[in-house]
């Protein structure tokens, strides 16, 4: 893995090709925190001064809210590219520093669209239309989030496939922690597909640590997994706090609502 430099470094680098790292935040649970995360997270790099981008591959289409821009009004989406009807250059938009592959609805027509045309040419790699539009961008990029849906379909084994790192949100609940073995069920598949996909960890998210179930669940999560070395609970949590909440429904990401964020990019990429 190429070493990440600040963006104002690399220019200044003759013969260094950047090659993004590709991170997918991913849950087959709900509403566990997995856009917050893409969207501080991004922010969090940007104010880093990394060059970072989001692809938005949940046909929910909240990454456009969450920077305060209409989905309604989206003209091309990342559903355009992935049928090869547009460049990613095409539907590029820039908001607090980031640049984003926004979706909405239409992203719901690539699963349908994809098994009408199985064994055709139109789609001879249904499973590998992101990888394949990541290769457009990818030297452009420190980093790329790509924010998925809670389920296990086109979309998700297509953003899974084309990451080189994958963290999964957790919510410190009994469900929610069960809800992570099918999350990992579904990377192990990945894997088994040949992909050479890391999960770099599991992120407690929504954390009401004055709560003793959510103090006694953290707990049990980062017992449960002391056993299991290859996957790593990260020391950073993200406590439930309104102003995360807020800065999602005003479309105004700031870093300085969301500092843990800060701590958290830095924790996981061992940078300062
Ligand atoms: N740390 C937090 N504290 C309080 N509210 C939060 C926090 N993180 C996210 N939220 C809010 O909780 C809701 C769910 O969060 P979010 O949309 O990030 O989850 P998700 O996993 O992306 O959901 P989905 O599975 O539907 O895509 C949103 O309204 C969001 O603003
Ligand atoms: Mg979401």
């Amino acid at each position: 893995m190429a070493k990440h430099t600040k963006t104002t470094n690399i220019a200044n680098t003759p013969n260094t090709v950047k090659t993004a790292r590709i991170i997918s935040v991913a849950s087959q649970k709900g509403g566990v925190g997995k856009t917050a995360t893409v969207t501080n997270m991004a922010v969090g790099l940007v104010s880093l001064g990394y060059k970072t981008a989001i692809i938005d591959m949940d046909a929910q289409g909240h990454i456009a809210f969450s920077f305060g821009i209409k989905k309604i009004d989206l003209k091309k989406t990342i559903f355009d590219v992935l049928i090869g009807e547009a460049k990613m250059k095409d539907i590029k938009q820039n908001a607090f520093g980031v640049d984003l592959y926004l979706s909405n609805n239409s992203l719901s027509d690539l699963s349908p669209k994809v098994m009408a045309h199985l064994n055709s040419k139109q789609f001879p790699a249904p499973k590998y239309l992101l990888k394949n539009a990541i290769g457009q961008i990818k030297t452009q990029y420190d980093y790329i989030l790509i924010d998925t849906s809670p389920s296990n379909d086109i979309p998700t084994m297509n953003s899974l496939l084309a990451s080189t790192d994958i963290i999964i949100p957790v919510l410190p609940e009994g469900l929610s922690i069960d809800g992570i073995y099918d999350t990992l069920f579904l990377i192990k598949s990945i894997q088994e597909q040949g992909a050479k996909v890391n999960i770099l960890g599991l992120l407690p998210t929504m954390v009401q640590d004055h709560t003793n179930l959510h103090h006694v669940m953290l707990q049990e999560l980062r017992k449960r997994f002391a056993e299991t070395p290859d996957i790593k609970v990260f020391d950073t949590i993200i406590k439930r706090a309104i102003r995360h909440g807020l800065a999602q429904s005003n479309g105004e990401p700031d870093i300085k609502n969301a500092p843990e964020y800060l701590s958290f990019v830095k924790e996981v990429f061992a940078i300062a």
